[in-house]
Formats: structure tokens, C-alpha cells, sequence
């Protein structure tokens, strides 16, 4: 379903390698239906060409402030207001300290002077240049400024360094966009002032110091819930098991491997939550010992074992103050009737059932569809993605406390 049709988006591209991924980025808002105008600045284009995003946006690239002929066909300031966003991907260090300083030398820095409409930046530099605190003030004031900073992303970069300052995926900025529209769009933001307190991903149960067990988990659909739950206007903790994904901005995580760590962090946390919600796929089950050295092949066969770990969301559920708690049931038969039943032993307020026999949904995909289950009623949401699942089960809880709030 196209989003974004009828948006208006100026996608502003300055000198940086991940220039590349806008083009991706250009064709994925175009997808969603919006109507994408690109400004490029002069770094911008020793990096890729201006036809590439012609031909992709479907419109004449702007790139100068003092063309005679672009200002006739759409001048600056009519540009400025033409757009229902102004999206700066990739954004250079160099460019968030022009616009943190409110420069007006080249065209896309004169748009971001002259447009009421709201502007959000994807910075996109090396992990040093994003640390140094000179570009790190530039942040906060763009922040402070309502200036959306989308990311920037952690991991290995163009230069060969690994660190902060990846440019976020284009799906990922397309979904930050969303996000946006949705939140201007949106009366209220329905969890503010709540403390939302999340746990994703798996654990890591240690049998000597380099071997574990596990399981596959991945954290999306935690990750996504604790988005959901800041864009929804509320605090929001992840206790995150070991996983490979970026903290969405803005949520503060807690890292944790085992399901002990796991259990103390919840319980830390849980006090002072409004709403609790368990994604994580605790290990059930851990070795009980711990060898000090590399456990060496010896017999045919071996022998480990195990003892149950603490169950964390039963005991946030046996909180005095509970806050309202959610947990997941990830099925493979009998899948409301088991959901239902670990929603009455755990003491839970709702249960999202999860079918994990199917390969297109759930575990380590992009995708879910789950059942909402609460004591009262069963709410099925079609398969989407992750994210746009999340944004449905913060809804529907964000509704169930309003009607019965905690205390
Ligand atoms: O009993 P089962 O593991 O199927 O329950 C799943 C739900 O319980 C999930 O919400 C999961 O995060 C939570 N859980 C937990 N601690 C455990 C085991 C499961 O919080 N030790």
C-alpha cells in the first residue's frame, strides 16, 4: 500500500559514499507514492550524478541556487514551500554544521532556511568525524531545534573503520519517514508520559568460556515495539539479549547476554514501568556448571546438565505494582489454546501469538502476523512488517490502559 501518496518530499543529497544507497532510497519513496524533487549540493555530485535521481524521481534535479533557468521553472523559495518534508540523505558533517549555523550558500542549505516544513537529516560520515564533539554539538542543537536526526547507524564503513556513522539503510529511512507523517498526523501521542520496558532478542547460555547455548532469535520485533512505543510519545527501555541491530534513537538499552542478567535488568526496570513487555526468547534452560576451561572431546558421548532458568515475565506478572505486561507465545501447534494458557499461569495482561511453523513470518524475518490475546477478546493482525506490526500492538495497548489504568 503506497503511504505516502499525495507527500511532497524534497530528498536533499550531500558529498558522502552513501550517496549511492539515495538512489535506492529515491526509488523506495517513489514506491510508496510520494512525489520526490532531489537537491544535490557540488560534493554531492562527485559522488553520483544528477540523471541517476532524474530518471528515478521522475523530476528535474535541482542543484543551484543562481541558475537562471531552474529558478523560472521552480524558484528556491517556491520550492521551499512546495515540500511537506525536507529529508537531507546522505548528510555530511560539513552539512549539518552549515545548517546548524544557518548558512545560505548553496541551494539545499537555503531550502532548509526558507521551508516550514519539517526537516529531518540521516547523518552519513566516518565514526571520528560523527564523535568529535564539534559535530556532536551540531547534533544536540539540530535536536534541540526539532530537526529530526535519523541515526546515524553503527558498523563497519566505507573508509574500512567500524563505528557510529553509517547512514541508516533505505528502508530503514523510509520507515523513519513514515513515522514522521504518521506523528504529525496523529492528535496525540497516546503513550506519553508511560514507561514502556522491553526485552528482545535470545540469550546466551555459557557451558565453558567460548561455547554457548541459543537459539535464533533476531530482537526485530523487540526493537521494533520499543520505536513504536517512543514514536507513541512514551520512555522507552530495551533489555537487549546479544543481537546485531542499532539502537533505534532515542530508546536506551540495556545490554544483557544471560537470562540471569536478563531476569536482574527486568526486575531493575520493571518497578518503575508503566507497560512491560516480553519479546525475548529466554533460554528456557542453562547448564548447570559452568566449566573454567574448554571442555575437551573425550567419550562418544557426553552429557550436559541443565537447570531452568528464572522466568522473567512471570515474574514481573508477580510484581505488587505490576506493571501491564505482555508477553509472546511463539507456537508450532495448538497455538491460541497454549497462548491462552501461559496467559493465565504467567498472569499477563495480553499475549501475542506468534505460529512459528511458518518459514515467511516470525523468527529472523522481516515479517510477522500474530493473534492479540487479553483475557476478554482475540485480535488477529495480518501479516505486515515488524515494524508495522509493532505500531498495531502499541495501539492496542496504549487502548487497553487507557481503560483500565495501572494502580
Ligand atoms: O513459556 P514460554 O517461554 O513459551 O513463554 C514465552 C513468553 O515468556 C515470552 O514473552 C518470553 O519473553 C517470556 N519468557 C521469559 N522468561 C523465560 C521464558 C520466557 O520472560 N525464562
Amino acid at each position: 500500500m503506497a503511504q505516502l501518496s499525495h507527500k511532497k518530499i524534497i530528498l536533499g543529497i550531500t558529498g558522502g559514499i552513501a550517496a549511492y544507497k539515495s538512489a535506492e532510497l529515491t526509488r523506495r519513496l517513489k514506491e510508496q507514492g510520494a512525489d520526490v524533487r532531489v537537491v544535490m549540493t557540488d560534493g554531492a555530485k562527485e559522488f553520483i550524478t544528477p540523471l541517476t535521481f532524474q530518471a528515478l524521481s521522475g523530476n528535474p534535479v535541482s542543484d543551484s541556487l543562481l541558475d537562471r533557468d531552474a529558478e523560472a521553472a521552480m524558484g528556491h523559495i517556491e520550492l521551499a514551500r512546495w515540500a511537506d518534508l525536507v529529508l537531507i540523505a546522505p548528510a555530511s558533517a560539513d552539512f549539518l554544521a552549515r545548517l546548524t549555523h544557518g548558512f545560505a550558500n548553496d541551494l539545499l542549505s537555503t531550502l532548509c532556511l526558507a521551508t516550514n516544513a519539517p526537516i529531518a537529516a540521516a547523518p552519513a560520515m566516518n565514526q571520528q568525524m560523527w564523535r568529535n564533539p564539534a559535530t556532536q554539538e551540531n547534533a544536540l542543537t539540530l535536536k534541540q531545534r526539532r530537526i529530526h536526526l535519523l541515526g546515524p547507524g553503527s558498523g563497519e564503513q566505507a573508509c574500512g573503520e567500524t563505528g557510529p556513522g553509517r547512514m541508516l539503510e533505505p528502508s530503514e529511512l523510509v520507515t523513519a519517514v513514515l513515522r514522521l507523517f504518521s506523528k504529525a498526523a496523529a492528535p496525540a501521542e497516546k503513550l506519553s508520559g508511560k514507561k514502556v520496558v522491553i526485552t528482545a532478542g535470545p540469550t546466551r547460555e555459557a557451558l565453558d568460556p567460548i561455547r554457548y547455548i541459543s537459539n535464533h532469535s533476531s530482537g526485530k520485533m523487540g526493537f521494533a515495539l520499543a520505536k513504536a512505543a517512543l514514536a507513541a510519545g512514551a520512555e522507552s527501555v530495551l533489555i537487549a539479549g546479544p543481537v546485531h541491530l542499532s539502537t533505534p534513537e532515542g530508546v536506551k538499552r540495556i545490554n544483557t547476554n544471560t537470562a540471569q542478567e536478563m531476569h536482574t535488568a527486568s526486575l531493575d526496570m520493571a518497578g518503575s514501568a508503566d507497560i512491560f513487555i516480553a519479546t525475548a526468547a529466554v533460554a528456557d534452560y542453562r547448564p548447570e556448571t559452568v566449566a573454567e576451561q574448554k571442555i575437551k572431546k573425550s567419550a562418544d558421548t557426553m552429557t550436559i546438565q541443565l537447570t531452568r532458568n528464572p522466568d522473567i515475565v512471570a515474574a514481573v506478572a508477580s510484581l505488587p505494582d505490576k506493571p501491564f505486561t505482555v508477553g509472546f507465545a511463539a507456537e508450532t501447534n495448538d497455538l491460541i489454546s497454549y497462548a491462552q494458557g501461559k496467559l493465565k499461569n504467567k498472569n499477563l495482561d495480553l499475549i501475542i501469538a506468534n505460529d512459528v511453523t511458518r518459514s515467511d513470518i516470525g523468527f529472523n524475518s522481516d515479517q510477522n502476523a500474530v493473534t492479540v490475546i487479553s483475557a476478554e477478546k482475540h485480535q488477529s493482525l495480518e501479516r505486515a512488517s515488524k515494524e508495522a506490526i509493532a505500531e498495531q500492538i502499541i495501539n492496542i495497548i496504549a487502548s487497553a490502559i487507557s481503560e483500565a489504568p495501572k494502580g
